[in-house]
């Protein structure tokens, strides 16, 4: 069994994002039980409901963690039953998080190569003190037994894998045709299984675009939780919200022919959930044509709080 529970379905920036005053924002501060509120993305998996390895680690971790019992210390004056993170990415909203979780209580961090190094050439995460805090390589291809700080596997096994997408905002350093400096492992997907059990979980919330590779991993998948940044390509550019597109930052849209949804339709795939969801895109708000367009694709839109659990 794999227990599922979406502390983040928020893309970076969250929503509503702090300095947008768009109707769709206005609306989440008001309470408006259309546009409810979302932390930036991350989830939690754990195969015996103590035992928890998040995805990525949320600037919005804090408040994840007071709000979801199941990430609640219940032994003795110091523990946590978070027992590891898994990074996708060097993003901001992915490793921001990490800064929460700094006294002391020992956890794994799995990422790739390439993103450890980010990590290790940060100096303010050195906070995350090495003797308690273990970072541990994750290769593409390769399945690793995700294992809490006392080296007790948790029976949950992931298998990450290349996706097309970009290397993080920060560390942007050449122009376009050089695809700005973006290396092997700077995004990856992840499989996650329980040993010995059948469910398969797939998390791909940066993805830029469906190769045949992607659908390769989506297919067959129990569970699918996909980038759902914007629902088309340009529409920060003509919601005058921002300047960049779609494909500039690294993310497929969820609409049109050449969107997720359109690549991803013939599959045979349990459940499909959006993730990584920005402010922008209207299929956030639960009485939009597009949700409504989304969910007759045979798709959801995550939410926080959001619990799934795999045979
Ligand atoms: C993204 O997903 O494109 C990033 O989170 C952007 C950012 O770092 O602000
Ligand atoms: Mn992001």
């Amino acid at each position: 069994m794999i227990r599922v529970l979406v502390l983040g379905a928020g893309a970076g920036g969250g929503f509503p994002q702090w300095n947008s005053n768009s109707e769709a924002c206005r609306r989440a501060r008001v309470g408006d039980p259309f546009a409810r509120p979302a932390t930036q993305a991350s989830i939690g998996v754990s195969a015996d409901g103590h035992h928890w390895f998040l995805i990525n680690a949320a600037p919005d971790l804090r408040e994840q963690i007071n709000r979801q019992p199941q990430l609640h210390p219940t032994d003795g004056l110091r523990s946590s039953p978070i027992a590891g993170i898994v990074l996708t990415n060097g993003d901001v909203d992915a490793v921001a998080g990490l800064l929460h979780l700094r006294e002391r209580t020992p956890y794994r961090i799995y990422a790739h190569a390439r993103i450890l190094s980010v990590l290790d050439a940060n100096p303010i995460f050195s906070v995350l003190a090495p003797d308690v805090v273990t970072r541990e390589t994750l290769s593409t291809g390769a399945t690793t037994a995700l294992c809490g700080p006392d080296g007790v596997d948790s029976g949950l096994r992931v298998t990450p894998f290349a996706v097309p997408g970009k290397v993080a905002l920060y560390m942007e350093t050449t122009g376009d045709g050089e695809n700005f400096g973006t290396q092997e492992g700077d995004t990856i997907g992840l499989e996650i299984t329980h040993e010995g059990q059948t469910g398969r979980l797939v998390f791909i919330a940066n993805c830029a675009a469906v190769d045949e590779a992607v659908r390769a991993r989506c297919a067959g998948a129990d569970l699918l939780f996909f980038d759902g940044t914007l629902w088309r390509n340009d529409e920060m550019v003509t919601r005058g919200e921002g300047v960049k597109t779609g494909q500039r930052m690294g993310h497929i849209s969820m609409a049109g022919p050449e969107g997720s949804m359109a690549a991803l339709a013939d599959l045979d795939i349990g459940r499909r959930v959006f993730i990584h969801i920005n402010n922008t895109n209207p299929a956030l708000l639960g009485d939009s044509p597009e949700r409504t367009e989304l969910a007759a694709a045979g798709w959801q839109v995550a939410e926080d709080g959001l619990e799934i659990t795999l045979p």
